[in-house]
């Protein structure tokens, strides 16, 4: 299906190859071979991520449900970023087997792994009342309604480390805005570990995670009558421990020129587009965060190795 240029995938991609240096924005990674690729990734021994967050909600069920219902009988699970719900489950299954009074409503930009997830919990959990909603976070900051309940969004796996700082500082102030005091956000940090272990992760030896940025060329090919030759360029992720950054870039390796809806975009011999950041975090960072956006860090959860946080965080 060739897209319209007004299209906004078509704007954001068109405005991102003018930009120096050039740069594909990573929330379209998410088509239906892109949400198959992440669940791939999910499973690869490299990615930490999944299994140890996923370990600290089997280990701190108990903990997590107490924090989000202390003091109330019925809340609104609202998930930022949902995916296929494989962690979320967990919370899930545990909160309904407590006999929790809540409704799980996951918001994702990909209505293909929404439906996924809504088929999956009909089956498993069909007592279970879910509400997804397809929308890109910023947009549904702005649908979060008055709700008598208290409202408890999570913002789970590394999705914030997506954001910049500054991205990050603006989403977490939005979100603030349109909580009401006592609400709680649950929201995940990969925390600094060795560059090693995180490098690893971003540039597994199967090379999924390598396919799942070359997938937005042919995404952009598909749909926008690109016309990206995926084997003249090269997957290169890149760790900096003084910031906590990781980068991935896909490297162009000769002189070429590649046309997108009616435009053509020049690339030199090894000029880099950014494709995605994975910012890795510390308790000083996560505390400056917290502060600045106007949250109280009131808990958190973690695994041995300190490997990731789940921590609490409360409007005031
Ligand atoms: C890295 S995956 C993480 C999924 C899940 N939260 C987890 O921890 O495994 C990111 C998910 O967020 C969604 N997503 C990315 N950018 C988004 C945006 N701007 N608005 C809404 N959803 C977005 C993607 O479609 C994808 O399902």
């Amino acid at each position: 299906m060739i897209e319209t240029k007004t299209s906004q995938f078509a704007i954001d991609v068109l405005n991102g190859l003018k930009e120096t240096p050039k740069r594909l924005p990573s929330k379209y990674f998410y088509d239906k071979k892109g949400d198959k690729l992440f669940q791939d990734i999910m499973k690869l021994d490299e990615y930490y991520l999944t299994r140890t967050e996923y370990s600290i909600f089997e280990s701190n069920k108990q903990g997590i449900l107490a924090a989000f219902s202390n003091g109330v009988n019925e809340f609104n699970l609202i998930e930022f970023g949902a995916g296929d719900g494989y962690k979320t489950k967990v919370l899930l299954r545990h909160f309904q087997e407590e006999g929790a009074h809540f409704t799980y409503m996951p918001i994702d930009i990909s209505g293909n792994v929404l439906r996924i997830l809504e088929e999956a919990l009909k089956d498993e959990m069909p007592d279970l009342h879910v509400q997804p909603k397809q929308n890109d976070y910023f947009k549904a900051l702005k649908d979060l309604q008055d709700s008598p309940n208290r409202n408890v969004v999570l913002f789970l796996g590394s999705n914030i480390g997506n954001f910049t700082g500054d991205q990050a500082n603006k989403f977490l102030k939005e979100l603030n805005d349109s909580l009401n005091p006592g609400d709680l956000l649950f929201i995940g940090f990969d925390l600094k570990k060795n560059p090693d272990v995180i490098l690893a992760a971003y540039n597994d030896s199967k090379g999924v995670t390598k396919e799942f940025n070359m997938n937005l060329l042919d995404r952009i090919n598909h749909e926008l009558d690109g016309h990206f030759d995926r084997s003249k360029f090269l997957h290169k992720p890149i760790y900096n421990p003084m910031t906590g950054t990781t980068s991935s870039f896909l490297v162009s390796t000769e002189k070429q020129s590649v046309s997108v809806v009616d435009e053509t975009f020049h690339f030199e011999a090894w000029e880099a587009i950014h494709m995605e950041i994975s910012q890795k975090y510390d308790q000083p960072m996560i505390e400056q965060l917290a502060a600045d956006s106007g949250f109280e860090i009131v808990g958190g959860f973690t695994d041995d190795k300190k490997y990731f946080l789940n921590s609490v965080w409360r409007k005031g």
